[in-house]
């Protein structure tokens, strides 16, 4: 492997429309934090750059909805965002955002290089363009019919019924979301990253030269590029934004997968002078965290960029993670169906690394994963308390009872405590190893071997009972108890970062230095320790129990259909009305169609005939109440096939906010056949 002097890590910079969630921290911030902790402490030479995205037509149509401009909404989460990562310990070098000047200035003169050096194609396209407000409409301001499936609520670029995604130019009947007018197509100008060009550069330098990246990100990329690249448009016309420093570009904004990424340039030069050594010299390493769903953007868009501007460095590795669930159900913000970092950090005070460390041990790594609070409550009790914390305790405990508080001096080795202090220092290779790797599930594992084996140790050697008769074996057995407890503050500090700096305070341990970690003697004989605190504590079913029904309560809010008022449909002539043959007759009989839920096959008296129907109101009204109502009925709807009934006709319904069908009925009664007109 290639020697590296330095390391960039770059972690995703979350869109500045919400909040983080444990998702976000399972994906990328967490390994990152680990990561980056552990090269400090190595005292490597390393930086860790963040920030808030805050460009994108998103964070345009939160703002239009709340009333307020975007700036007000990025200001508002980059602070929440800003705060919660740095409570919960995410220990950035610089948080900074892409609405600020430098970034504005960075990632405009990254364009115009590339626009000296002819890199992008100027192209023509018909775009919607909405005449009231004279703008144009990107994708998710213009709704219409999904030309699919006929959802009348589908959006310019995806339909969210049948989920395909669209092009707002096929959608029936657009609609301007922002002024209800309908669109007229125009003419504009746009900026294109001709990704084709570049594909033999990409294929060699992925393809051939990082065949050591994870196993999910390779594949990602090779089937990218198996299916060939288009020219990408690196602008839009929006007013939010870098605006596109060219002339004549008047309206138009670097697209916001342009413009972010370089915010990571823009962080690391507002951080320090020194920022070209990190970004240009070949000693230096490019690490980027992400989420699965920004593979492409940083292992195939940006590197283009980068490539192609020719100073900047590629990134040597891509770690990047699959999806976290919740539950079992897709975490959404938009749904906001999701554990949020800023609810946790109040709801749980005090217990980041109990949240770091079930997410570091369930990491989504190499395919998407589970989050669930009784997993939560599981590993806190029965790992963190049971096994890290408990043998932490019993050793400075016995060490003050028997030796007031003094690291006692060993004479008494036998083969069982010399092969446990071995042990130390292979375990610590497996955890190096481990994090090298990127292998965070696997490195917190072999962390907490540590502790298994101090509390295996003690629990075999039994100090309380050897002090009745051997006081010399009881010193080397809490002698060897402590250097691994001292090793474990020292190995437990990238991942429970608070839980290690507390031990470390109650050891006396003043030097954090990784080089330390796998000796066999961090503490020597004589040195004081403090009384011991507690670690970890028991979490009880109460507050387990406070989640599950939050997040079941914003699972019913979601599953309980808000049967929305649709718009008026179009006009249609009164001669198109009058084709409707609307009828009052009476239910004759009533009985359930077998297998189904939801239908009754009625038998009605329409005044003219006697004929069935099938309705789907099998949910909401009993067929023995229904005999003798009076209902509408449209009479001349073709007859149609249903579960193997002719339905002649069809019941008319009313449906209300819970969805509940309700008959329509004449106010008093009628003789059947009366026309409805
Ligand atoms: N905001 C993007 C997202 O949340 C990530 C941007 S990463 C960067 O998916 F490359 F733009 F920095
Ligand atoms: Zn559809």
């Amino acid at each position: 492997m290639k020697k590296f002097k330095r390391t960039l890590v770059t972690t995703a910079l979350p869109y500045a429309n919400g909040p983080i969630h444990i998702g976000h921290l399972a994906g990328v911030y967490v390994p990152a934090d680990i990561y980056v902790r552990y090269l400090r402490l190595k005292g490597d030479d390393v930086l860790h750059v963040g920030g808030s995205d805050e460009h994108g037509v998103p964070i345009t149509l939160t703002a239009r909805k709340e009333g307020v401009t975007p700036q007000d909404i990025v200001d508002k989460y980059h602070k929440i965002n800003k705060d919660a990562f740095e409570e919960f310990g995410i220990s950035f070098d610089i948080y900074s955002r892409t609405s600020n000047k430098i970034h504005h200035e960075t990632a405009s003169q990254f364009f115009k290089n590339l626009y000296e050096k002819g890199v992008f194609i100027e192209k023509e396209s018909e775009q919607y363009y909405d005449e009231e407000v004279q703008q144009f409409l990107a994708d998710r301001y213009i709704t219409g019919t999904c030309p699919h499936c006929g959802n009348d609520s589908a959006y310019g670029d995806q339909c969210e019924n049948c989920g395909t995604s669209l092009n707002s130019l096929d959608l029936i009947n657009p609609k301007s979301t922002i002024s209800g007018s309908t669109p007229v197509k125009r003419q504009t100008n746009h900026w294109y990253l001709p990704l084709d060009k570049y594909e033999p550069f990409l294929q060699k330098w992925i393809l051939d030269e990082h065949k050591e990246w994870k196993s999910n990100v390779y594949g990602q990329c090779k089937s990218w590029l198996a299916l060939g690249l288009q020219p990408r448009a690196v602008s839009r016309d929006l007013d939010w934004g870098v605006p596109v420093p060219v002339d004549g570009a008047k309206g138009k904004v670097l697209y916001v997968w342009f413009d972010a990424p370089i915010g990571y340039i823009s962080a690391t030069k507002e951080l320090t002078p020194d920022w070209e050594k990190y970004w240009k010299d070949p000693e230096s390493r490019l690490i980027h965290f992400i989420g699965k769903d920004n593979i492409v953007f940083h292992c195939i868009i940006f590197p283009t960029m980068l490539h192609a501007e020719g100073s900047f460095n590629l990134p040597d590795n891509v770690p990047a993670n699959e999806f976290l669930n919740l539950e079992n159900k897709k975490i959404s913000t938009s749904k906001n169906y999701a554990v949020w970092l800023h609810e946790y950090l109040v709801d749980f005070k005090d217990k980041q690394d109990v949240l770091r460390y079930i997410l570091t041990a369930n990491a989504p790594e190499t395919k998407d994963n589970d989050f669930n609070w009784k997993d939560f409550q599981a590993r806190n009790n029965n790992e963190l308390v049971a096994i890290f914390g408990n043998f932490v305790n019993r050793t400075m405990v016995l060490t003050h009872k028997y030796f007031e508080g003094k690291v006692p001096i060993p004479s008494k080795f036998d083969n069982f405590d010399n092969e446990t202090l071995d042990n130390i220092s292979t375990i610590v290779k497996n955890v190096e190893d481990a994090l090298e790797h990127f292998k965070f599930r696997d490195a917190i594992k072999e962390a907490m071997n540590l502790a298994r084996l101090g509390n295996k140790y003690l629990a075999d050697s039994e100090p309380w009972k050897t002090i009745n008769n051997d006081k010399e074996k009881t010193a080397t057995i809490l002698y060897v108890s402590l250097q691994i407890t001292a090793n474990l503050s020292l190995l437990m500090e990238p991942f429970l970062p608070f839980s290690a700096n507390k031990l470390r305070k109650m050891l006396n341990i003043e030097t954090v230095d990784w080089n330390l970690c796998g000796q066999k003697e961090i503490l020597k004989s004589g040195h004081s320790i403090e009384k011991p605190q507690l670690l970890f504590e028991k979490i009880d079913d109460n507050p387990i129990k406070t989640q599950i029904d939050k997040l079941k309560a914003s699972k019913e809010e979601e599953e309980t259909p808000t049967n929305t008022i649709n718009p008026v449909k179009p006009d249609i002539s009164f001669d198109d009305f009058s084709k409707l043959d609307i009828r009052v007759g009476t239910i004759l009989s009533a009985e359930k169609v077998p297998k189904t839920k939801k239908l009754l096959k009625l038998k009605i008296d329409t005044g003219i005939d006697q004929r069935t129907v099938v309705s789907g109101i099998a949910e909401h009204y009993d067929p023995e109440n229904i005999i003798g109502k009076q209902v509408t009925i449209l009479m001349n709807l073709a007859p149609r096939n249903i579960k193997g009934i002719e339905s002649q006709g069809m019941i008319l319904c009313a449906k209300d906010k819970e969805d509940k069908l309700l008959l329509v009925q004449p106010s008093e009664q009628i003789i059947d056949g009366a026309e409805v007109n």
